[in-house]
């Protein structure tokens, strides 16, 4: 389906509420096995999440809210606009972590682009996280505004000092998500001024896929610093590739993902 219009907050809402039981056959894939051992070697790494109070923006499923508790987290909270992608979440920490390491996590049902602390916003949140992760939520945004309101939630969640980490596409366009290689496809590409309108689509083996409208702004998907910059984050990192077991097992399958990857990890410290 061509994707050549603004995915609205509802459409994208209603595409993950309709979507969510089958949102983590993603995890079969190449490309998903990939994302939770670069996801695991950045939460670990320099005890990034050790003790930290974390707050998880779009956190969907809770498959990062969980890693991030293994990792040594104390506690997690998760906003998302999707009641359906939190309630799978919730049953699998039940069933996968046990009634105690469940607890250590809060679902909120909240979107990323409006005031999330002080008047109207989510009166539980408190802004002073160690940790803040927003992973895959900048790929459904096509106005530099909307992206310049997470980014103040991102900003104002943290303490000075705090982390951020989040997951982000690279060009969409790249080989790895055009062929199908690793898993998911993109495709319906239609440029528009400052991004990129497409559709990417997770196959599920044991249904219909999982199909989703996305927008990218360039200055997300090209890598540039600005918007850490802008609000006031130092020490922006890349998630080496080589940290996956996968691909130091089998350098040649990745090797058209390593040179021009479908995302990347970014960690990145406040000031
Ligand atoms: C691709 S899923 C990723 C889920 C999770 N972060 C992960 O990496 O497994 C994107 C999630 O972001 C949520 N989302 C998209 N835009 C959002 C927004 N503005 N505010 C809060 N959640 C949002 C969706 O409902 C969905 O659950």
């Amino acid at each position: 389906m061509a994707s050549t219009s603004t995915p609205t907050f509802e459409e994208v809402r209603k595409e993950y509420d309709d979507q969510a039981p089958s949102y983590n056959s993603l995890l079969k894939l190449p490309f998903g096995i990939f994302e939770s051992q670069l996801f695991e070697s950045a939460v670990r790494r320099d005890l990034f999440c050790q003790g930290s109070t974390v707050l998880d923006l779009g956190g969907g499923t809770g498959l990062r809210a969980r890693q991030a508790l293994e990792a040594g987290a104390a506690k997690v909270d998760v906003v998302d606009i999707s009641i359906e992608m939190m309630e799978v979440g919730m049953k699998d920490t039940a069933v996968l972590m046990g009634p105690n390491e469940s607890a250590k996590i809060r679902w909120f049902l909240g979107d990323a682009s409006k005031p999330l602390f002080g008047q109207g916003g989510i009166a539980e949140l408190q802004a002073s996280y160690d940790v803040v992760m927003a992973n895959w939520i900048f790929d459904h945004v096509d106005s530099l505004s909307v992206l310049d309101a997470i980014w103040r939630n991102i900003a104002a969640a943290l303490r000075p000092g705090g982390r951020f980490i989040g997951v982000r596409a690279c060009d969409p366009r790249t080989q790895a998500m055009v062929t199908g290689k690793y898993g998911p496809t993109c495709q319906d590409f239609a440029e528009f001024h400052g991004g990129l309108y497409y559709s990417s689509t997770i196959p599920d083996d044991s249904g219909p896929p999982v199909q989703l409208k996305n927008a990218s702004l360039k200055i997300s998907y090209t890598g540039s610093s600005e918007m850490y910059e802008r609000y006031g984050f130092h020490r922006v990192e890349i998630e080496p590739c080589e940290n996956t077991k996968v691909v130091r097992d089998d350098p040649e399958y990745w090797k058209l993902w390593v040179e021009h990857p479908g995302f990347v990890i970014v960690r990145a410290w406040k000031k």
